[in-house]
């Protein structure tokens, strides 16, 4: 598997983008990371990340299913932040590794290798989360855990767009 600091690297543009949209925002965070480059616009004229062909429905489908993952994380945050570790578990279990097993054959046969790995790892993550948060688990280790798993979102995020085709 490729590194993470490669990835960071090949992510480069994106990094700053965040920042960029957050001052727009007003809110201020142009030097949060010393020795960000300045945004210009022209960083953001190619897409460099490598895309994933699929059909439209396919492209739908993975977009609701990152969707679902957003609320996931939120509801494990929610829970951590009320000592609610039943909230945390009943989150992180919507987004286990069953939630893989309803995409189809087809679709899953167009997704390259790297992205499964990351997708599979990340679904375990879930499940893992989910376990840990009903065994007693500490909330500083759930939340490690939880910041472990986003660094593979970003990861992949990093790395591959989707293109309709
Ligand atoms: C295996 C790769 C992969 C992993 C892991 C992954 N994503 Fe994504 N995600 C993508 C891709 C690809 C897109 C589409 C990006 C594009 O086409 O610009 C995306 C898009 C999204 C979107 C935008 C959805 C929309 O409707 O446009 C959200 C939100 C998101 N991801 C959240 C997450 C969260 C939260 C995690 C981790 C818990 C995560 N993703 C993990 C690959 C991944």
């Amino acid at each position: 598997m490729m590194s993470l600091l490669r990835l960071r690297g090949r992510g480069r543009p994106f990094g700053p983008m965040v920042a960029g949209l957050a001052l727009a925002a007003g809110m201020g965070v142009a030097s949060a990371q010393e020795g960000t480059p300045a945004i210009t616009m022209d960083m953001f004229e190619t897409d460099s990340r490598a895309p994933l062909v699929l059909n439209e429905t396919e492209k739908n489908y993975v977009l609701w299913e990152m969707r679902e993952m957003l609320i996931a994380v939120q509801g494990i945050l929610e829970g951590l932040s009320n000592e609610d570790m039943e909230r945390v578990s009943s989150a992180a279990t919507v987004m286990g590794t069953h939630a893989a097993d309803q995409v189809p054959a087809v679709t899953v046969a167009k997704l390259p290798l790297q992205f499964r790995v990351w997708a599979t790892e990340t679904h375990e993550d879930f499940d893992a989360i989910s376990i840990a948060a009903r065994s007693g688990e500490s909330p500083d280790m759930l939340m490690f855990r939880a910041s472990s798993m986003l660094n593979t979102c970003i990861a992949c995020h990093a790395t591959y767009r989707i293109k309709v085709e």
